[in-house]
């Protein structure tokens, strides 16, 4: 099929009309995002925007009017509450959803008992739907399952050789679409936010529910009062993940990451490649630029994306709505620590590891560091440790720990008596000083029973041979007394068989590539 390019002049859109009259697919502006229209009451038309997007048959079109009562012969009854949206807002982006009457076919409705209306803002859509002489069916003009068109090129990229004409009508003024509210129930449901926001709606009509699905995933037996919201929505083809941080833990995080494109804010400072969506503290700038960014992402090739969380108050609940569809939910919460837990045998060489991952950005909290802390002169766990291995392992405030070793190594029993004084006394430093990306390098996040404050455990491993080596050189130790220190551990499939992931470190292994390659599954 030949499609036609069309402007806004008073001769195309008549000609556009005419196509739609005579069952025909035009692409036209609206001030939401370019919508895909046909007569809705001649169902083989609307049947065939359903193939031209590749929709799925179950999710219903919204109808376009141009005029205000030109919603009374598609419904049961304008309530007075849809008469009252319907007074503050038409023509607006804001779609009203009531019971249908008889005159709306099955399929625009994509079979349920009510109908979608809206009397678009945009003019020349306005001018169309009077050419047409009908009332218009119209979801947004993308294949389906891309992000919503905002330009006509996008249209263009999708429709073209499917569709009769495209009207080219600039870009959108908001480019998300439209505010669905149901009034088919009471109190009324936000199906989807767009530019009306629930603020300017409770103004007019009072209390208003927003549907759960709206801000977060549907759970699977959860029955979708949208069809639209079941399925996934607005995707490029990168793999897009939102970092829930602030400005500067955001920009710290992906200017760690390689190989990545940041989806962020214009003012936001990162050093990676970087596609914006508006201004930070500006909803309707990232409004009107988030469809357009994620199409980008895709033409730059971006296999990864990492996204700056918008904020939801007013337009901002349409952009982290179609932001976290695009993300497949996908959420890094960095206002909480995410912790990488560290771990392995003795001589494995995970103090170099934990140093690799320092250069890479994270913050690294070295246990044995914090034990040394916590053991120095006059500390008060001093006197705890007295009491269970004799007051002699304190000399003038100070801790002997040759003889407390001693005396703890001694038997299990002792061991594990240190341990539980130690442990929880150092888990809490680490908690207190985890940041961000952090990475707990902790000898015994098994016996300390760290895993539940851990994200992922990373073992390091290396060969048996080699760590007996580093470990003599590291303590100047004879070799009887490194495989001693190594008998005394847990072994090396314990360390693996209980993490996540495991890194090799024999003297040839690329650490950082491994590093890497974890990051790549897990970030
Ligand atoms: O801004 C917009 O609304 C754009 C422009 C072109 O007007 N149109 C648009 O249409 O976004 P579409 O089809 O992409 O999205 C319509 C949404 C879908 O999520 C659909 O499931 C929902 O509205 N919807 C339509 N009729 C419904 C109904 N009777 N009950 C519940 N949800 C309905
Ligand atoms: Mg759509």
């Amino acid at each position: 099929m030949q499609t036609k390019i069309f402007t806004t002049s008073e001769k195309d859109i008549a000609a556009a009309g005419e196509i739609i009259k005579n069952g025909g697919l035009v692409a036209f502006p609206t001030e939401t995002v370019y919508g895909l229209g046909a007569d809705a009451l001649n169902d083989d038309a609307v049947k065939s925007i359903y193939k031209a997007k590749g929709r799925p048959s179950d999710n219903p079109l919204i109808v376009h009017i141009s005029k205000k009562e030109d919603i009374i012969p598609l419904v049961k009854e304008v309530t007075p509450k849809a008469q009252a949206l319907i007074d503050a807002f038409f023509p607006a982006p804001l779609t009203i959803i009531l019971p249908k009457s008889d005159k709306v076919g099955g399929i625009v409705s994509g079979g349920l008992d009510t109908v979608a209306v809206r009397m678009p803002e945009n003019e020349t859509a306005r001018r169309l739907i009077v050419k047409s002489g009908c009332p218009v069916a119209a979801p947004s003009a993308n294949t389906s399952g891309l992000p919503s068109p905002t330009k006509a090129k996008y249209v263009i990229d999708d429709m073209m050789g499917k569709i009769d004409a495209i009207i080219d009508g600039g870009d959108c003024k908001f480019g998300v679409e439209s505010t669905v509210i149901t009034m088919a129930c009471e109190p009324p449901v936000i199906l989807r936010p767009g530019a009306v926001t629930r603020e300017m709606i409770e103004a007019v009509i009072g209390e208003v529910q927003v549907a759960n699905a709206v801000l977060e995933g549907m759970k699977n037996d959860e029955v979708a009062a949208s069809p639209g919201m079941k399925y996934k929505h607005y995707a490029p083809k990168a793999r897009v993940v939102i970092v829930d941080a602030q400005k500067e833990a955001y920009e710290n995080f992906v200017n760690t990451r390689k190989d990545a494109y940041a989806l962020c804010f214009e003012e936001d400072n990162v050093t990676i490649p970087k596609v914006t969506f508006g201004r930070e503290n500006d909803d309707l700038s990232q409004a009107r630029e988030l469809f357009d960014a994620l199409r980008r992402l895709d033409e730059k090739g971006a296999k990864k994306v990492y996204a700056r969380i918008p904020g939801v108050d007013g337009v901002g609940m349409a952009v982290y709505n179609r932001l976290i569809r695009a993300a497949a939910f996908n959420v890094i919460d960095l206002k909480k620590p995410y912790t990488i837990g560290l771990t392995g045998p003795t001589g494995a060489g995970k103090g170099y590891v934990g140093k690799i991952f320092a250069e890479m950005g994270f913050t690294v909290l070295d246990t044995d560091k914090y034990a040394r802390q916590i053991t120095a002169e006059n500390s008060p766990i001093l006197p705890l440790l007295a009491e269970k291995f004799g007051q002699d392992i304190i000399v003038n405030g100070r801790l002997d720990r040759k003889l407390l070793a001693h005396r703890a190594f001694s038997s299990k029993e002792n061991t594990t008596a240190l341990n539980s004084i130690m442990h929880p006394a150092i888990l809490d430093l680490c908690k207190r000083d985890a940041r961000g990306l952090t990475v707990l390098d902790a000898p015994q996040l098994f016996e300390a029973k760290a895993q539940a404050d851990c994200y992922k455990i990373v073992c390091v491993t290396a060969p048996t041979e080699i760590r007996i080596e580093r470990i003599m050189q590291r303590d100047g130790i004879a070799r009887e007394q490194a495989l001693e220190r190594i008998n005394a551990q847990l072994d090396e499939d314990y360390y693996i068989s209980n993490s996540d992931f495991v890194i090799k470190n024999d003297n040839n292994c690329d650490i950082k590539t491994q590093i890497n390659n974890i990051l790549e599954v897990i970030l």
